[in-house]
């Protein structure tokens, strides 16, 4: 592992974002957003890649792959993340050695726009017309109503790798 020297990110509604910065400032290392054109690391870096999950894909990822040298990989979402899900998704992501860490996010429904905004809405309807919210009871009252479940003590695993590898 190189030690990485930035922090990189895709984030749509912010909880990306602050997470990327929250992780910055512990690390001390700056954090950039992968579509800022403007300021950005050199290309090739060593970088920790953050990216929003959608529809169970790291928004981003494949961009940030052709640009930087990815060390780790943080997953934002809205579920409550556990291993089998977070390993199924670096191995549909493809991250062989690079490790991935599932972060909880939130959501804001108020600045979800357009196609996703559609995605979610029909999301919505078949969590309440399945049975106890399709096994997933607490989903359809977060994506009605919104939530904020980011908080510095889930980048405990993060930063212990960080240090462990640095
Ligand atoms: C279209 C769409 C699809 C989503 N798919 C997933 C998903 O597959 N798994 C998940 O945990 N969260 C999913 N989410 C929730 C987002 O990942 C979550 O709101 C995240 O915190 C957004 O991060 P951001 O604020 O940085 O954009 C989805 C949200 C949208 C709008």
């Amino acid at each position: 592992m190189k030690r990485p020297v930035a922090i990189v990110y895709t984030s749509q509604t912010g909880f990306t974002a602050r997470y990327a910065g929250m992780l910055a400032r512990a690390a001390m290392i700056p954090a950039y957003d992968l579509n800022d054109r403007k300021e950005r690391p050199a290309p090739g870096s060593p970088v920790i890649y953050l990216g929003w999950l959608r529809a169970e894909h790291i928004k981003g990822l494949a961009q940030a792959r052709r640009h930087y040298d990815i060390q780790a990989v943080c997953a934002v979402g809205l579920s409550r993340g556990d291993q089998q899900r977070t390993e199924k998704l670096a191995a549909a992501s493809r991250l062989g050695d690079v490790p991935l860490f599932y972060l909880r996010g939130g959501y804001a429904p108020e600045k979800v726009k357009g196609l996703d905004a559609l995605m979610m809405k029909s999301f919505t309807k078949l969590l309440s017309k399945s049975p106890e919210g399709g096994g997933q009871p607490e989903m359809l009252e977060l994506v009605r109503n919104g939530a904020d479940f980011v908080s510095e003590d889930r980048l405990t695993p993060v930063l212990s790798w960080l240090e462990f590898h640095s």
